[in-house]
């Protein structure tokens, strides 16, 4: 039973709607938060209270909330066309420069662009694209798809599948068959003690090695990771890691896929990921920042290799059939080219470099707290590690519910923090500032402060 008010928005919320990551029965409980207005890299709720949000919605309002210029933008593209489609030889032109422009800033050179509308939907693409290029070339065993233990690559259900968190498939009957995970490369927690992040990489390439050796490497088609894991915790890749993965990959000829879906457009201090961690991709997703997360769009650019491979297909087969009836909207398309413009006059990359060591400094000062184990990030995305004893690393007993209370004591504070397990993920939109890092930290600071004395007084 709900506790309230009949046909208030809370009550019809609870009412109507599913709500994802959200256990279900507590929400009737406790119902929404019910978000009603946004500025800046603030939002607030329909009591009138204001939050800063931390982690950018989901890791993706880069410019904040609220934007008048990308609004008339949308005006404008809805009153001139609202919606076509790019099937059967049909374009606009809000597409047409939004896929020369992604191919002018791709970390590699890529040879097309295939629009979809969400990060899921860009990843299961890129898996069907894999698939599509070793049937293509006459290797149609070549169907396996690896990912890492962690990863998020998103809910449908190829991109599930390659996401390697067991809650997202236990109730649900998957990973579907040949989707398969490596190591985990998260060094604070799996490396052996006094393991140096250099060996610790090794150790990673070897796993991912001997995996595609057992399984044959005529039968592994594709590999997928994030520059900087996401979901999995804000968790930056350990030295060498990349260099060392491409090399098995290179070896047993499985093609790469990055997945940007987070990292793109500056979050790392790049345009992209993958050249903070020197990433040679042969298809890369992206999406959120791509619009400012203000319209729903995501991208997969494909290189000439396998752009070649297709029109083979076309050749042999006649259409390419998959598509989306959105993949394309040129109103999104319209707000995604715009939301590039704006990255460039403020200059996204600069500005994100400038406030880079002003956040560092900040994570690296927090392991002088008593509840905070390690704190680290790169550009503006950053992981904290909460532990209950920084010697063993041990987190806290489950039912103590640490990160609950840090949220809990974050919210009164006017912060919204994002969690994974004992980690607290940082991403701010990236438009914030160097003061308002330093405000961010000290919200943050007194939670834990709080936190910490609560657990104290048991
Ligand atoms: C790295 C990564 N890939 C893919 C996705 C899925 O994107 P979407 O939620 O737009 O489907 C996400 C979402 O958080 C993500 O973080």
């Amino acid at each position: 039973m709900t506790h309230f008010a009949a046909n208030s928005p809370h009550a019809r919320d609870i009412a109507t709607l599913v709500h994802p990551g959200t256990n279900l029965r507590k929400h009737i409980e406790v119902g929404p938060t019910i978000v009603s207005r946004g500025e800046g890299i603030f939002v607030s709720d329909d009591s009138g209270r204001t939050f800063l949000d931390g982690g950018a919605g989901l890791w993706c309002a880069s410019l904040g909330f609220g934007n008048e210029r990308l609004a008339r933008v949308a005006y404008e593209a809805i009153r001139n066309l609202g919606y076509y489609h790019l099937y059967r030889h049909a374009s606009n032109e809000a597409s047409i420069d939004l896929a020369e422009k992604l191919l002018s800033i791709a970390p590699v050179p890529m040879s097309k662009v295939l629009l979809q509308s969400s990060g899921s939907e860009a990843n299961d693409t890129a898996a069907k694209l894999v698939w599509y290029y070793w049937n293509a070339v006459g290797k149609p065993e070549k169907r396996k798809l690896i990912a890492r233990r962690q990863a998020y690559h998103g809910s449908g259900i190829a991109s599930v599948s390659l996401t390697g968190k067991p809650e997202f498939h236990a109730a649900f009957g998957l990973p579907l068959p040949g989707f398969l995970h490596t190591e985990f490369p998260h060094h604070y927690r799996e490396g052996l003690p006094g393991e140096s992040e250099e060996a610790f990489s090794t150790r990673m390439a070897d796993a991912l090695d001997r995996l595609i050796e057992a399984e044959g490497p005529e039968t592994v088609g594709g590999f997928w990771a994030e520059p900087v894991m996401g979901a999995g915790g804000a968790v930056l890749p350990p030295k060498g890691y990349f260099e060392k993965i491409q090399a098995v990959l290179k070896k047993h000829d499985v093609l790469f896929v990055a997945d940007e879906v987070i990292c793109g457009f500056g979050r790392t201090g790049n345009w992209w990921g993958s050249q903070t961690f020197g990433l040679q991709p042969d298809l890369i997703s992206c999406a959120k920042a791509l619009s400012a997360a203000m319209q729903p769009i995501s991208a997969v650019l494909i290189s000439e290799r396998i752009y070649q491979a297709m029109l083979t297909q076309s050749d042999r087969l006649g259409a390419f059939v998959h598509g989306y009836t959105y993949a394309g909207h040129p109103v999104a398309a319209a707000v995604a080219l715009e939301t590039l413009k704006i990255y460039e006059e403020m200059g996204i990359v600069d500005h994100v470099r400038a406030l880079e060591p002003v956040f560092l400094k900040e994570l690296s000062d927090l392991p002088r707290h008593p509840l905070v184990g390690d704190a680290r990030g790169c550009g503006l995305i950053g992981g904290i590690e909460i532990v209950a004893d920084k010697e063993t690393r041990a987190i806290h007993d489950k039912a103590l519910d640490v990160p609950g209370r840090i949220d809990r004591h974050a919210r009164d504070q006017g912060l919204i923090l994002r969690f994974v397990g004992n980690r607290i993920a940082f991403s701010p939109p990236l438009v914030i500032t160097a003061e308002q890092i330093g405000d961010m930290m000290a919200r943050l600071r007194r939670a834990l402060d709080a936190t910490a004395d609560e657990l104290a007084r048991g």
